[in-house]
């Protein structure tokens, strides 16, 4: 866990934020043991913005990647760390992907401080062609 979040702290090192200034690092732990990392990434047009949980799945998934543990995420302003929690958006993503009861959000403000979630504890409920 603690190897986890410090891959996602120095994914945040990239984080590209000058429009809201809030900086994201995500690791995400495939299945074989592989990690991805991802940070935020912002457009002076706002809407095109990817959040650091997607950089991370879409990194993995376009590498063939398609089962997953866990992913660790650290994020806040310049100089704090707040444990956000992912967006409704990224929940979708990771709900595409990953086991609702299985799948494990690390909500890190370092490494040994975090809280441990379920994918189905933060969203409950999920949109799919077929009901799951
Ligand atoms: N952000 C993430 O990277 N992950 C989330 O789950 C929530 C928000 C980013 C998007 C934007 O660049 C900044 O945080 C402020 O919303």
């Amino acid at each position: 866990m603690e190897d986890l979040i410090l891959q996602a702290m120095r994914a945040r090192e990239n984080a590209y934020a000058p429009y809201s200034g809030f900086f994201v690092g995500a690791a995400l732990e495939c299945e074989d043991g592989t990690v991805y990392t991802g940070c935020n990434i912002e457009n002076a047009s706002y809407t095109p913005t990817n959040c650091a949980e997607r950089t991370a799945f879409f990194k993995a998934v376009s590498e063939g990647q398609r089962k997953f543990r866990r992913i660790a995420i650290v994020g806040g302003k310049q100089g704090e760390m707040t444990a956000p929690a992912p967006c409704g958006v990224c929940l979708q993503v990771m709900a595409e992907f990953c086991e609702p009861e299985n799948f494990e959000i690390l909500l890190a403000k370092g490494p040994k401080e975090y809280k441990r979630k379920k994918l189905g504890e933060l969203l409950p409920c999920h949109f799919s062609l077929t009901d799951k």
